[in-house]
C-alpha cells in the first residue's frame, strides 16, 4: 500500500494485524520544513481520527502514535463503489463529519473504505476542525469533482445540519472561480 503521500504497511501490533502509516522524507522539500510538515500531518490526522471515532464516525481505531507515523486498526475492505447506495452513505458520513465540527480536507471515494459494517473515513492527514460554512463547502465540492452521481451524494449530504447554506456557499465559490 503506498499513498500519495505516505507509506502504509500491514503490521502486528498488540497480537491484532494492524496498518503503520509512516510519512517519510520527502527530498525535495527543504528539511526543516519537511519535518515540520510531517509532524503537523501525523498529529492532525491522529487526533482527527480519535475525535471521529469520538463522535461516532466510523474511523480506524489509533493504537499508537508516533513523531512521523501511526498504528491504526487495518479496515479489511474496498474503495468506494459509485453506485446510488454507497454514494449516499458517503454522503451522509461527509455529512456527520461536519455535524462534528470535522473538516475533511480530502473526502474522496479513496479515502473511504467499505467492509461489511459500511463505509469508514480514513486519511484525515489534511482535515481541521472548523464550523464554518466555506470550510464544509470547499470539502463538498472536493468530493463532488471526484465523482459522478452528485445527486445521490448530496441525498446523503442533506443530513448535515448546515445543508442550504453549504450549498449556497458552494454555488457562490464555483462563480468566484469562474469569474477569476
Ligand atoms: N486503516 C486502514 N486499513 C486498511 N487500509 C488502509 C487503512 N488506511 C489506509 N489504507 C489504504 O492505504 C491507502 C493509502 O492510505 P491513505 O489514504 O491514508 O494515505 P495517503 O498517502 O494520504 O494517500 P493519498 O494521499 O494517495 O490518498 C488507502 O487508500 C487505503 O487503500
Ligand atoms: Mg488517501
Amino acid at each position: 500500500m503506498r499513498g500519495a503521500e505516505a507509506e502504509l504497511s500491514l503490521v502486528r501490533f498488540l497480537g491484532k494485524r494492524m496498518v503503520r502509516k509512516e510519512r517519510k522524507a520527502k527530498a525535495y522539500r527543504e528539511m526543516e520544513l519537511d519535518l515540520k510538515i510531517r509532524l503537523e500531518r501525523t498529529r492532525r490526522e491522529a487526533r482527527l481520527l480519535h475525535k471521529a471515532k469520538a463522535a461516532g464516525i466510523s474511523a480506524p481505531t489509533v493504537y499508537a502514535v508516533d513523531d512521523y507515523s501511526i498504528t491504526m486498526e487495518y479496515v479489511r475492505g474496498r474503495k468506494l463503489r459509485e453506485d446510488e447506495m454507497e454514494l449516499r452513505e458517503a454522503g451522509r458520513l461527509l455529512a456527520s463529519l461536519h455535524n462534528a465540527g470535522i473538516i475533511h480536507g480530502d473526502f474522496t471515494p479513496y479515502n473511504i473504505i467499505v467492509d461489511g459494517n459500511g463505509l469508514h473515513a480514513i486519511d484525515f492527514g489534511l482535515g481541521f476542525f472548523s464550523t464554518r460554512v466555506e470550510d464544509k463547502a470547499d470539502d463538498l465540492i472536493t468530493m463532488l469533482r471526484a465523482i459522478r452521481g452528485k445527486e445521490s451524494f448530496l441525498s446523503g449530504y442533506r443530513e448535515c445540519a448546515d445543508f442550504d447554506a453549504v450549498l449556497r456557499r458552494k454555488v457562490q465559490i464555483e462563480r468566484r472561480a469562474r469569474y477569476q
